[in-house]
């Protein structure tokens, strides 16, 4: 991530890795001194002289596209997306581990991008396509990235396992020719604390063999 605005502050970098100095920049501007424009859209820079309305810090409404199904809610923008699915929406495949935005457990694509949703905020995400683990099935079927991780035993605890597939899924909806080194790479934001990444690179490879199949 190398974004300057807040918005994109929670998207990995091209290896995979997000910059938290990046993201902490960002949310310094968008929570710390308030700075959320009346229609949810952050501001980038302090509005001198701009009449733009600060929002919060009570509860204000926020429309959320999940999965393809609109939730309208009440949150406070402090809120990240990850505490509005999980807490709100119940949705609760995006895992919170680290809550800082090191370990990709909360990995989900937000317009066709892997983002740290610990580290973006919901207001932020108004207006944009969220997906979710849950969101991969398809008429009950598992999708092929989900079942590369299954036969290639991708996992131990599973604690990680969404956030990794996500991440994967994101990585292959960009490019189906992949390398090992670019599977390394393009996974190299999400931590398996057990260790599970032979496996879970085997099913990167083997799910983006499939899909151009
Ligand atoms: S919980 Fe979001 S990166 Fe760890
Ligand atoms: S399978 Fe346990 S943390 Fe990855």
């Amino acid at each position: 991530m190398r974004g300057k605005k807040p918005k994109d502050a929670a998207q990995k970098g091209g290896n995979g890795a997000v910059t938290r100095r990046d993201f902490l920049r960002g949310a310094s501007l968008a929570v710390s001194t308030g700075l959320l424009a009346a229609d949810g859209a952050a501001v980038a820079s302090p509005p001198e002289s701009s009449a733009a309305a600060v929002v919060g810090p009570g509860k204000v409404p926020v429309t959320l596209r999940v999965n393809g199904q609109v939730h309208r809610l009440e949150l406070e923008p402090r809120v990240t997306l990850l505490d509005a699915l999980r807490n709100d929406l119940d949705t609760t495949g995006s895992k919170r581990v680290c809550d800082r935005g090191t370990c990709g457990a909360c990995t989900m694509i937000v317009d066709g991008k892997a983002v740290y949703s610990c580290s973006l905020l919901a207001i932020e995400a108004e207006g944009r396509n969220i997906t979710t683990i849950e969101g991969l099935m398809k008429d009950g079927r598992l999708s092929p990235v989900m079942q590369a991780f299954i036969d290639n035993d991708a996992q131990q605890c599973g604690f990680c396992t969404p956030g990794f597939v996500m991440a994967a899924t994101a990585l292959l909806a960009e490019r189906r020719h992949l390398t090992p080194e670019e599977v390394n790479r393009g996974l190299g934001g999400n931590i398996c604390r057990c260790g599970t990444y032979h496996g879970l690179r085997l099913a990167a490879l083997e799910a983006a063999k499939r899909m151009k199949a």
